[in-house]
Protein backbone atom coordinates (compact mmCIF):
# COMPACT_ATOMS: atom_id res chain seq x y z
CA UNK A 1 0.00 0.00 0.00
CA UNK A 2 1.54 3.21 -1.29
CA UNK A 3 1.35 6.51 0.77
CA UNK A 4 -1.76 8.21 -0.42
CA UNK A 5 -4.12 4.45 -0.31
CA UNK A 6 -2.91 4.48 3.49
CA UNK A 7 -3.94 8.25 3.81
CA UNK A 8 -7.21 7.85 2.64
CA UNK A 9 -7.71 5.17 4.66
CA UNK A 10 -6.87 6.90 7.72
CA UNK A 11 -8.69 9.93 6.51
CA UNK A 12 -12.18 7.32 6.24
CA UNK A 13 -11.82 5.96 10.05
CA UNK A 14 -10.82 8.76 11.34
CA UNK A 15 -7.14 7.98 12.26
CA UNK A 16 -4.96 9.93 11.14
CA UNK A 17 -3.38 10.37 14.03
CA UNK A 18 -1.26 7.83 13.34
CA UNK A 19 0.74 8.96 11.05
CA UNK A 20 1.88 11.96 13.47
CA UNK A 21 5.61 10.68 13.80
CA UNK A 22 5.80 9.82 10.52
CA UNK A 23 8.55 12.77 9.88
CA UNK A 24 11.05 11.29 12.28
CA UNK A 25 10.78 7.43 11.19
CA UNK A 26 13.52 5.49 8.95
CA UNK A 27 12.35 4.03 5.90
CA UNK A 28 12.16 0.71 7.84
CA UNK A 29 10.12 1.71 10.48
CA UNK A 30 8.32 3.76 8.21
CA UNK A 31 7.94 0.39 6.35
CA UNK A 32 6.55 -0.90 9.59
CA UNK A 33 4.05 1.19 10.16
CA UNK A 34 2.30 1.05 6.63
CA UNK A 35 2.48 -2.98 6.85
CA UNK A 36 0.40 -2.69 10.22
CA UNK A 37 -1.98 -0.11 8.87
CA UNK A 38 -2.81 -2.00 5.69
CA UNK A 39 -2.93 -4.79 7.41
CA UNK A 40 -5.58 -4.18 9.68
CA UNK A 41 -9.53 -5.50 9.24
CA UNK A 42 -11.42 -2.19 9.34
CA UNK A 43 -14.94 -3.77 10.76
CA UNK A 44 -13.62 -3.79 14.02
CA UNK A 45 -14.73 -0.43 14.18
CA UNK A 46 -17.85 -1.15 13.53
CA UNK A 47 -18.35 -3.09 17.25
CA UNK A 48 -17.85 0.15 18.77
CA UNK A 49 -21.79 1.23 17.37
CA UNK A 50 -23.51 -2.33 18.16
CA UNK A 51 -25.48 -2.13 20.90
CA UNK A 52 -25.07 -6.13 23.02
CA UNK A 53 -28.19 -6.18 23.75
CA UNK A 54 -29.77 -9.95 24.59
CA UNK A 55 -33.26 -7.81 25.40
CA UNK A 56 -35.62 -10.11 23.42
CA UNK A 57 -33.96 -13.37 24.17
CA UNK A 58 -35.52 -15.54 26.73
CA UNK A 59 -32.89 -16.80 29.48
CA UNK A 60 -33.97 -20.38 31.24
CA UNK A 61 -31.28 -22.79 33.47
CA UNK A 62 -30.51 -25.61 32.33
CA UNK A 63 -29.40 -28.89 33.31
CA UNK A 64 -26.37 -30.65 34.21
CA UNK A 65 -24.86 -33.83 35.63
CA UNK A 66 -23.87 -33.80 38.91
CA UNK A 67 -21.17 -35.45 40.10
CA UNK A 68 -22.84 -37.92 41.87
CA UNK A 69 -24.52 -38.12 38.80
CA UNK A 70 -21.26 -39.03 36.91
CA UNK A 71 -20.19 -41.29 39.96
CA UNK A 72 -22.81 -43.64 39.10
CA UNK A 73 -22.50 -43.94 35.26
CA UNK A 74 -18.21 -43.21 35.78
CA UNK A 75 -17.51 -47.01 34.22
CA UNK A 76 -19.36 -46.73 31.17
CA UNK A 77 -17.96 -43.39 30.26
CA UNK A 78 -15.19 -44.12 30.94
CA UNK A 79 -14.30 -46.84 28.49
CA UNK A 80 -16.18 -45.04 26.23
CA UNK A 81 -14.27 -41.77 26.59
CA UNK A 82 -11.02 -44.25 26.05
CA UNK A 83 -11.97 -46.28 23.29
CA UNK A 84 -12.61 -42.74 21.08
CA UNK A 85 -9.11 -41.79 22.71
CA UNK A 86 -7.75 -45.06 21.47
CA UNK A 87 -9.80 -44.60 17.96
CA UNK A 88 -8.10 -41.08 17.58
CA UNK A 89 -11.20 -39.26 17.80
CA UNK A 90 -10.11 -36.96 20.23
CA UNK A 91 -7.78 -33.76 19.31
CA UNK A 92 -6.94 -31.18 22.00
CA UNK A 93 -6.38 -27.11 21.74
CA UNK A 94 -4.78 -25.30 24.69
CA UNK A 95 -5.69 -21.38 24.44
CA UNK A 96 -2.34 -19.81 25.29
CA UNK A 97 -3.01 -16.66 23.04
CA UNK A 98 -4.08 -14.19 25.97
CA UNK A 99 -1.92 -11.52 27.22
CA UNK A 100 -2.35 -12.11 31.10
CA UNK A 101 -2.80 -8.67 31.97
CA UNK A 102 -4.07 -9.05 35.59
CA UNK A 103 -1.33 -11.16 36.57
CA UNK A 104 1.14 -8.92 34.89
CA UNK A 105 3.73 -11.92 34.09
CA UNK A 106 6.30 -10.30 31.33
CA UNK A 107 6.23 -13.62 29.20
CA UNK A 108 3.52 -16.00 28.53
CA UNK A 109 1.41 -17.16 31.22
CA UNK A 110 1.83 -20.52 30.75
CA UNK A 111 5.63 -20.25 31.67
CA UNK A 112 4.77 -18.77 35.14
CA UNK A 113 6.49 -20.78 37.97
CA UNK A 114 3.95 -21.95 40.41
CA UNK A 115 6.85 -23.60 42.87
CA UNK A 116 8.14 -21.87 45.29
CA UNK A 117 11.17 -24.26 46.07
CA UNK A 118 11.81 -25.60 42.67
CA UNK A 119 10.20 -25.05 39.33
CA UNK A 120 7.06 -26.03 38.27
CA UNK A 121 5.28 -24.41 35.62
CA UNK A 122 1.88 -23.49 34.44
CA UNK A 123 2.65 -25.36 31.16
CA UNK A 124 4.38 -28.01 33.09
CA UNK A 125 1.14 -29.11 34.69
CA UNK A 126 -0.76 -28.87 31.79
CA UNK A 127 1.52 -30.70 30.37
CA UNK A 128 1.19 -33.90 33.18
CA UNK A 129 -2.40 -33.63 33.26
CA UNK A 130 -2.30 -35.05 29.54
CA UNK A 131 0.38 -37.35 29.76
CA UNK A 132 -1.61 -38.93 32.48
CA UNK A 133 -4.47 -39.92 29.83
CA UNK A 134 -1.99 -40.90 27.31
CA UNK A 135 -0.35 -42.83 29.70
CA UNK A 136 -3.76 -44.18 30.73
CA UNK A 137 -5.17 -44.70 27.29
CA UNK A 138 -1.68 -45.98 25.32
CA UNK A 139 -2.12 -43.33 22.43
CA UNK A 140 -0.54 -39.79 21.80
CA UNK A 141 -3.50 -37.27 21.25
CA UNK A 142 -2.97 -34.06 18.99
CA UNK A 143 -2.84 -31.02 21.13
CA UNK A 144 -2.77 -27.82 18.96
CA UNK A 145 -1.34 -24.58 20.84
CA UNK A 146 -2.74 -21.04 20.10
CA UNK A 147 -0.17 -18.42 20.98
CA UNK A 148 -0.43 -14.80 19.69
CA UNK A 149 2.63 -12.87 17.18
CA UNK A 150 3.33 -11.81 20.97
CA UNK A 151 3.90 -14.94 22.82
CA UNK A 152 4.76 -17.32 19.64
CA UNK A 153 8.69 -17.03 19.96
CA UNK A 154 8.95 -17.31 24.20
CA UNK A 155 6.06 -20.37 24.11
CA UNK A 156 7.52 -22.56 21.49
CA UNK A 157 11.43 -21.71 23.24
CA UNK A 158 9.98 -22.58 26.17
CA UNK A 159 8.58 -26.30 24.93
CA UNK A 160 11.82 -26.64 23.82
CA UNK A 161 14.03 -25.49 26.41
CA UNK A 162 11.79 -27.99 28.72
CA UNK A 163 11.81 -31.16 25.76
CA UNK A 164 8.35 -30.67 25.68
CA UNK A 165 7.73 -31.65 28.95
CA UNK A 166 8.24 -35.30 27.39
CA UNK A 167 5.51 -35.07 25.38
CA UNK A 168 5.73 -36.50 21.68
CA UNK A 169 6.46 -33.07 19.62
CA UNK A 170 4.69 -34.90 16.46
CA UNK A 171 1.55 -34.45 18.27
CA UNK A 172 2.38 -30.68 19.05
CA UNK A 173 1.16 -28.04 16.90
CA UNK A 174 1.58 -24.12 17.78
CA UNK A 175 -0.30 -21.66 16.00
CA UNK A 176 -0.49 -17.95 16.02
CA UNK A 177 -4.08 -16.25 16.27
CA UNK A 178 -4.82 -12.80 14.96
CA UNK A 179 -4.09 -9.12 16.06
CA UNK A 180 -6.59 -6.19 16.21
CA UNK A 181 -5.56 -2.98 17.38
CA UNK A 182 -6.81 -1.19 20.50
CA UNK A 183 -8.14 1.58 20.68
CA UNK A 184 -8.70 4.79 23.33
CA UNK A 185 -12.19 5.46 24.59
CA UNK A 186 -12.79 7.31 21.75
CA UNK A 187 -12.30 4.64 19.11
CA UNK A 188 -9.00 6.26 18.06
CA UNK A 189 -5.94 3.30 17.25
CA UNK A 190 -3.71 3.26 20.37
CA UNK A 191 0.09 3.46 19.49
CA UNK A 192 3.11 2.00 21.89
CA UNK A 193 5.93 3.48 19.43
CA UNK A 194 6.22 6.08 16.92
CA UNK A 195 6.05 3.47 14.26
CA UNK A 196 3.84 0.63 15.53
CA UNK A 197 0.09 0.32 16.95
CA UNK A 198 -0.89 -1.15 19.94
CA UNK A 199 -1.80 -4.83 19.23
CA UNK A 200 -3.78 -7.12 20.53
CA UNK A 201 -5.11 -10.48 20.10
CA UNK A 202 -8.24 -10.77 18.90
CA UNK A 203 -9.78 -13.10 22.08
CA UNK A 204 -10.34 -16.89 22.95
CA UNK A 205 -13.50 -17.21 20.43
CA UNK A 206 -11.68 -17.14 17.06
CA UNK A 207 -9.55 -20.23 17.22
CA UNK A 208 -11.07 -22.65 15.10
CA UNK A 209 -10.62 -19.83 12.23
CA UNK A 210 -7.28 -19.12 13.00
CA UNK A 211 -6.87 -23.00 12.48
CA UNK A 212 -8.24 -22.82 9.35
CA UNK A 213 -5.80 -19.99 8.32
CA UNK A 214 -2.70 -22.12 9.82
CA UNK A 215 -3.46 -24.10 7.25
CA UNK A 216 -4.62 -27.02 10.58
CA UNK A 217 -7.78 -28.05 9.61
CA UNK A 218 -6.80 -29.87 6.47
CA UNK A 219 -5.36 -33.22 8.52
CA UNK A 220 -8.42 -32.76 10.99
CA UNK A 221 -10.86 -33.07 8.41
CA UNK A 222 -9.23 -35.96 6.96
CA UNK A 223 -8.78 -38.15 10.06
CA UNK A 224 -10.75 -39.60 12.66
CA UNK A 225 -10.50 -36.65 14.88
CA UNK A 226 -14.30 -35.87 15.73
CA UNK A 227 -14.06 -33.98 19.32
CA UNK A 228 -11.79 -30.70 20.25
CA UNK A 229 -11.55 -30.18 23.73
CA UNK A 230 -10.50 -26.65 23.67
CA UNK A 231 -9.40 -25.39 27.33
CA UNK A 232 -7.75 -22.31 29.04
CA UNK A 233 -3.84 -22.22 29.76
CA UNK A 234 -4.78 -20.42 33.26
CA UNK A 235 -6.51 -23.38 35.09
CA UNK A 236 -3.57 -26.04 36.59
CA UNK A 237 -5.83 -28.42 37.78
CA UNK A 238 -8.38 -28.93 34.97
CA UNK A 239 -8.53 -32.76 33.79
CA UNK A 240 -7.77 -32.21 30.10
CA UNK A 241 -8.41 -34.86 27.18
CA UNK A 242 -10.30 -36.38 30.33
CA UNK A 243 -12.06 -40.03 29.16
CA UNK A 244 -14.90 -39.21 31.66
CA UNK A 245 -16.05 -36.45 30.17
CA UNK A 246 -15.63 -37.59 26.78
CA UNK A 247 -17.53 -40.70 27.51
CA UNK A 248 -20.20 -38.92 28.94
CA UNK A 249 -20.46 -36.48 26.20
CA UNK A 250 -20.39 -39.00 23.82
CA UNK A 251 -22.92 -41.21 25.53
CA UNK A 252 -25.39 -38.25 26.14
CA UNK A 253 -25.85 -37.80 22.48
CA UNK A 254 -25.55 -33.79 23.53
CA UNK A 255 -23.97 -31.53 20.32
CA UNK A 256 -21.17 -30.17 22.80
CA UNK A 257 -20.02 -30.50 26.16
CA UNK A 258 -18.83 -27.95 28.95
CA UNK A 259 -17.03 -28.66 32.35
CA UNK A 260 -18.82 -26.31 35.38
CA UNK A 261 -18.20 -26.06 38.49
CA UNK A 262 -20.78 -25.14 41.17
CA UNK A 263 -20.95 -21.72 42.16
CA UNK A 264 -19.27 -21.06 46.04
CA UNK A 265 -21.90 -18.57 46.66
CA UNK A 266 -24.70 -16.32 44.62
CA UNK A 267 -22.61 -13.19 43.94
CA UNK A 268 -19.34 -15.33 42.38
CA UNK A 269 -17.71 -13.59 39.39
CA UNK A 270 -17.95 -16.19 37.00
CA UNK A 271 -20.20 -16.59 34.19
CA UNK A 272 -23.00 -19.36 34.30
CA UNK A 273 -24.27 -21.86 31.61
CA UNK A 274 -27.96 -21.55 30.81
CA UNK A 275 -30.28 -21.39 28.27
CA UNK A 276 -31.08 -18.58 25.44
CA UNK A 277 -33.67 -19.07 23.32
CA UNK A 278 -33.55 -23.12 23.86
CA UNK A 279 -29.69 -22.76 22.91
CA UNK A 280 -26.68 -23.25 25.56
CA UNK A 281 -25.74 -19.99 26.40
CA UNK A 282 -22.83 -18.24 29.02
CA UNK A 283 -24.43 -15.51 30.97
CA UNK A 284 -22.00 -13.49 32.65
CA UNK A 285 -22.51 -12.92 36.46
CA UNK A 286 -22.96 -8.97 36.12
CA UNK A 287 -25.98 -9.50 33.36
CA UNK A 288 -27.94 -12.00 35.96
CA UNK A 289 -30.96 -9.85 37.39
CA UNK A 290 -31.13 -9.58 41.34
CA UNK A 291 -33.87 -12.32 41.01
CA UNK A 292 -32.22 -14.59 38.57
CA UNK A 293 -28.86 -14.39 40.75
CA UNK A 294 -30.69 -15.99 44.14
CA UNK A 295 -33.22 -17.71 41.83
CA UNK A 296 -33.37 -21.39 42.97
CA UNK A 297 -34.32 -25.09 41.95
CA UNK A 298 -36.65 -27.92 43.43
CA UNK A 299 -33.66 -29.11 45.46
CA UNK A 300 -32.69 -25.68 46.60
CA UNK A 301 -29.58 -25.56 44.36
CA UNK A 302 -28.95 -21.83 42.27
CA UNK A 303 -30.45 -22.20 39.37
CA UNK A 304 -27.58 -20.29 37.64
CA UNK A 305 -25.39 -21.80 39.61
CA UNK A 306 -23.12 -23.94 37.58
CA UNK A 307 -19.69 -21.74 36.74
CA UNK A 308 -17.77 -22.38 33.35
CA UNK A 309 -14.39 -23.33 33.69
CA UNK A 310 -13.51 -22.73 29.94
CA UNK A 311 -12.71 -26.80 29.45
CA UNK A 312 -15.14 -27.37 26.20
CA UNK A 313 -15.88 -30.45 24.16
CA UNK A 314 -16.58 -28.77 20.50
CA UNK A 315 -17.83 -31.63 17.26
CA UNK A 316 -15.64 -30.99 14.48
CA UNK A 317 -18.25 -31.39 12.18
CA UNK A 318 -20.26 -28.49 13.85
CA UNK A 319 -17.25 -26.19 13.98
CA UNK A 320 -16.65 -27.04 10.17
CA UNK A 321 -20.20 -25.41 9.26
CA UNK A 322 -19.60 -22.49 11.76
CA UNK A 323 -16.14 -21.72 9.65
CA UNK A 324 -18.30 -19.50 7.03
CA UNK A 325 -19.50 -17.17 9.63
CA UNK A 326 -17.78 -14.29 11.13
CA UNK A 327 -17.81 -14.71 14.95
CA UNK A 328 -18.89 -11.06 16.79
CA UNK A 329 -16.15 -8.67 18.66
CA UNK A 330 -16.53 -7.79 21.84
CA UNK A 331 -15.67 -4.11 23.45
CA UNK A 332 -13.82 -5.00 26.51
CA UNK A 333 -11.72 -2.24 28.29
CA UNK A 334 -8.87 -3.00 29.46
CA UNK A 335 -4.90 -1.32 30.40
CA UNK A 336 -3.11 -0.98 27.16
CA UNK A 337 0.35 0.30 27.04
CA UNK A 338 0.52 3.19 24.45
CA UNK A 339 2.87 5.95 24.18
CA UNK A 340 1.39 9.41 24.94
CA UNK A 341 2.24 12.61 23.11
CA UNK A 342 5.39 13.07 24.53
CA UNK A 343 6.60 9.99 23.02
CA UNK A 344 6.60 8.56 26.40
CA UNK A 345 5.62 4.76 26.99
CA UNK A 346 3.11 4.15 29.74
CA UNK A 347 1.59 1.79 31.24
CA UNK A 348 -1.69 1.84 32.57
CA UNK A 349 -2.71 -0.28 36.20
CA UNK A 350 -6.39 0.40 35.09
CA UNK A 351 -8.44 -0.13 31.91
CA UNK A 352 -7.67 3.06 29.46
CA UNK A 353 -8.50 1.44 26.08
CA UNK A 354 -10.93 -0.86 24.30
CA UNK A 355 -9.55 -4.18 22.96
CA UNK A 356 -12.11 -5.94 20.08
CA UNK A 357 -12.20 -9.78 20.94
CA UNK A 358 -13.98 -12.58 20.00
CA UNK A 359 -15.41 -14.59 22.84
CA UNK A 360 -15.95 -18.61 23.37
CA UNK A 361 -19.56 -18.06 24.50
CA UNK A 362 -20.36 -16.91 21.14
CA UNK A 363 -19.16 -20.56 19.78
CA UNK A 364 -21.16 -22.22 22.71
CA UNK A 365 -24.19 -20.72 21.44
CA UNK A 366 -23.53 -22.46 17.81
CA UNK A 367 -24.03 -25.49 19.63
CA UNK A 368 -28.24 -27.11 19.79
CA UNK A 369 -26.83 -28.55 23.27
CA UNK A 370 -24.70 -29.07 25.58
CA UNK A 371 -23.70 -31.66 28.42
CA UNK A 372 -22.94 -29.49 31.53
CA UNK A 373 -20.32 -31.82 33.31
CA UNK A 374 -20.34 -30.99 36.96
CA UNK A 375 -16.98 -31.28 38.58
CA UNK A 376 -15.56 -30.87 42.01
CA UNK A 377 -13.73 -27.15 42.10
CA UNK A 378 -11.63 -28.33 45.04
CA UNK A 379 -10.02 -30.84 42.53
CA UNK A 380 -10.24 -29.41 39.27
CA UNK A 381 -10.71 -25.74 39.23
CA UNK A 382 -7.76 -23.44 40.09
CA UNK A 383 -7.88 -20.44 38.03
CA UNK A 384 -4.37 -18.31 38.04
CA UNK A 385 -6.19 -14.71 36.62
CA UNK A 386 -4.41 -12.37 39.16
CA UNK A 387 -1.96 -11.62 41.23
CA UNK A 388 -3.63 -11.80 44.79
CA UNK A 389 -6.83 -11.89 45.54
CA UNK A 390 -9.96 -14.31 44.35
CA UNK A 391 -8.53 -16.43 41.10
CA UNK A 392 -4.76 -15.79 42.26
CA UNK A 393 -1.22 -17.01 42.39
CA UNK A 394 -1.78 -17.53 46.20
CA UNK A 395 -5.43 -19.25 45.91
CA UNK A 396 -4.43 -21.90 42.91
CA UNK A 397 -0.93 -22.48 45.27
CA UNK A 398 -3.38 -23.72 48.30
CA UNK A 399 -5.31 -26.13 45.81
CA UNK A 400 -2.47 -27.52 44.36
CA UNK A 401 -1.11 -28.32 47.54
CA UNK A 402 -4.64 -30.03 48.59
CA UNK A 403 -3.70 -32.37 45.48
CA UNK A 404 -0.88 -33.24 46.84
CA UNK A 405 1.29 -31.33 44.74
CA UNK A 406 4.89 -30.40 46.65
CA UNK A 407 5.47 -27.41 45.41
P1 LIG B 1 -8.64 -14.41 29.82
O1 LIG B 1 -10.01 -13.96 29.52
O2 LIG B 1 -8.33 -14.70 31.23
O3 LIG B 1 -7.63 -13.33 29.23
O4 LIG B 1 -8.32 -15.67 28.92
P2 LIG B 1 -6.07 -13.18 29.39
O5 LIG B 1 -5.61 -12.33 28.24
O6 LIG B 1 -5.37 -14.49 29.56
O7 LIG B 1 -5.89 -12.40 30.77
P3 LIG B 1 -6.24 -10.91 31.16
O8 LIG B 1 -7.73 -10.75 31.04
O9 LIG B 1 -5.48 -10.01 30.23
O10 LIG B 1 -5.76 -10.82 32.58
C1 LIG B 1 -8.89 -16.93 29.12
C2 LIG B 1 -8.15 -17.90 28.22
O11 LIG B 1 -8.25 -17.53 26.85
C3 LIG B 1 -6.95 -17.36 26.29
C4 LIG B 1 -6.02 -17.09 27.47
O12 LIG B 1 -4.69 -17.41 27.12
C5 LIG B 1 -6.64 -17.99 28.52
O13 LIG B 1 -6.26 -19.32 28.32
N1 LIG B 1 -6.97 -16.24 25.34
C6 LIG B 1 -7.47 -15.04 25.70
C7 LIG B 1 -6.43 -16.46 24.10
O14 LIG B 1 -5.94 -17.56 23.78
N2 LIG B 1 -6.45 -15.42 23.21
C8 LIG B 1 -6.97 -14.21 23.52
O15 LIG B 1 -6.96 -13.31 22.66
C9 LIG B 1 -7.49 -14.02 24.80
Amino acid sequence: MNNTIINDFLEKYNQKHLLQYEDKLSNDEREILYNQISNIDWSFLDSLSKKESNENSIIEPIGALSISDIKDNQASYKATGIKAIQDGKLCLLLLAGGQGTRLGHDKPKGCFNMGITKELSIFSLLMEHTLKVVKETGSWIHMYIMTSDINYQDTTSFFKEHDNFGYNPDYLHFFVQELNPATDFNGKILMNSSHTLALSPNGNGGWFSSMNKAGLLDEIFNGPVEWINVFAVDNVLQGIADPVFLGATIESGKMCGSKVVRKAFPEEKVGAICKENGKPHIIEYYELSEDMRYQTTEDGALAYGFGVTLNYLFPISRLKETLDSKMPLHVVKKAVPYINDKLEYIEPTEPNGLKFETLALDLIHEMDDCLVFEVDREKEFAPVKNKSGVDSIDTARELLKKNGYEL
